[in-house]
């Protein structure tokens, strides 16, 4: 096989400059993170139309857990689309749609009856979820983490709080919605430290949002990221979660779990909130359910189900080409030793950031959990002044070597290479960052 990565003309090259010119002028808020216009992608590599070969560290922004096209996947979306793509899953039957309801209720936390709501995207996943918090509860308020980002529509975008520019201009957003600081120990909110700060950070719904102004009865559900994605992958101590979860539980509040981004083995698990030993009232999945095909899923207690034919549906939600894709998906996770690769790589991949970091100073923190790790880059490690301006300049000379990486946070880079990249492919692109990091401190 060809080297990889491989740079025959700085991107964005002639034919890439076209479809750009196009986009800019036509696609709606068309601001990208890099020039790269893809022709093909096999696994964690990815050509572009002017024939430059790329590692894939963003899986297209979590949603490439089992790489690029595998062949399983392919296979059984291309023979879908033979038979029948569309049936209306709300209204009608069949068998793939029927089969992948009872898999996700099997494979999901919780040894209940369950009941599965099909969408098309984590933001209606999320959407699903709120309605059914609202409903079964029938209380008005919702909890969510300074820092969360669970979608853009108005619902979903009410529970995000991870950049202002998501939301100025949008109020006002759905009514109900209060917002309480995450467990970010690395700028920990209240300048205390983990663990001599108790986990104080957990306790304060009880101590002061409860005591204060948020009666418990009023609120349906509380939302959650096992581990902050577009915040910065923040990993919260077991203890924050467990706090949360117990908190939950003694009201009468549905934890929500937001499994869009940590979920599909990202983790190592094939849950992220695995790793914290609770179990959710509710989780949402997306992104890499489907490898690709737009799908969403909400997960639920069945006694939480919407009581009423009507009461929420949706036209695609479930289409047999999504739900195709995601029964491959889960079947490669649970045969091909997917979860394993994930922890080995991961592990490897955080051991690489770490010498990194041990070598540049502008690293200030390495974190994650399996193959969803992030580097926070910091003008002073002291001072821990956000280095966004420096992270832009990795991010960009790493496309230009032919690695492709996603900023997070306000200073952040993640690496979410498919679950499945071999060691060597983590090796080669470590040696990009390497010299990328370099010289972006220049
Ligand atoms: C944790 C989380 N929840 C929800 C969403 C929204 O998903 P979508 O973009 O498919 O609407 C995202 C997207 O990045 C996410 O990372």
């Amino acid at each position: 096989m060809s080297k990889v990565p491989q740079i025959r003309v700085e991107p964005p090259g002639r034919k890439a400059r076209e479809i750009i010119k196009i986009d800019e002028k036509y696609l709606a808020t068309s601001t990208k993170t890099s020039p790269i216009a893809v022709e093909s992608a096999s696994g964690s590599v990815v050509t572009d139309v002017d024939g430059n070969v790329y590692l894939d560290f963003a899986s297209g922004v979590g949603v490439l857990n089992i790489g690029h096209c595998h062949p399983k996947v392919v296979k059984a979306v291309r023979d879908q689309a033979e038979k029948v793509m569309h049936f209306a899953g709300t209204d009608f039957y069949y068998d793939v749609q029927s089969r992948l309801v009872k898999k996700l209720s099997e494979i999901c936390p919780g040894k209940y009856d369950k009941r599965v709501f099909l969408s098309n995207s984590g933001t209606e996943a999320i959407e699903a979820a709120m309605k059914v918090a609202r409903w079964h509860t029938q209380r008005k308020q919702f909890i969510s983490f300074i820092g969360a980002f669970h979608g853009r529509t108005m619902g979903s975008l009410s529970l995000t709080a991870s950049k202002p520019v998501q939301r100025n201009r949008y109020f006002p957003l759905v009514p109900g919605g209060v917002h309480i600081p995450f467990a970010y120990c690395y700028r920990c909110p209240y300048h205390l430290e983990y663990p001599s700060c108790g986990i104080w950070c957990g306790k304060i719904l009880e101590e002061i949002y409860f005591d204060s102004f948020l009666p418990p009865e009023e609120v349906a559900a509380l939302f959650m990221e096992p581990v902050q994605g577009e915040g910065g992958y923040v990993v919260p101590p077991v203890e924050f979660v467990k706090i949360i979860s117990k908190t939950c539980k003694s009201h009468g509040m549905l934890l929500v779990d937001d499994e869009v981004q940590a979920g599909m083995g990202r983790t190592g698990k094939l849950w992220g909130i695995e790793h914290f030993d609770i179990v959710p009232d509710i989780l949402c999945a997306a992104k890499a359910l489907g490898s690709g095909v737009p799908i969403g899923a909400t997960i639920y207690h069945r006694k939480l189900d919407f009581g009423v034919q009507g009461a929420h549906s949706n036209t695609f939600g479930g289409n047999l080409l999504a739900c195709a894709s995601a029964l491959a998906t889960i079947d490669v996770i649970e045969n091909e030793n997917v979860l394993e690769m994930a922890t080995k790589a991961g592990r490897h991949l955080r051991k690489r950031l770490e010498e990194l970091m041990d070598k540049h100073e502008i690293i200030g923190d390495v974190r994650g959990l399996g193959m969803m790790q992030a580097t926070e880059l910091v003008e002073d490690r002291k001072t821990k002044e956000p280095a966004k301006k420096k992270r832009d300049k990795v991010v960009e000379l790493c496309y230009k070597r032919g690695v492709i990486l996603l900023p997070c946070g306000k200073s952040s880079i993640r690496y979410i290479p498919p679950l499945t990249t071999s060691l060597s492919q983590i090796d080669a692109g470590i040696a990009v960052i390497d010299s990328a990091v370099r010289d972006a401190m220049k």
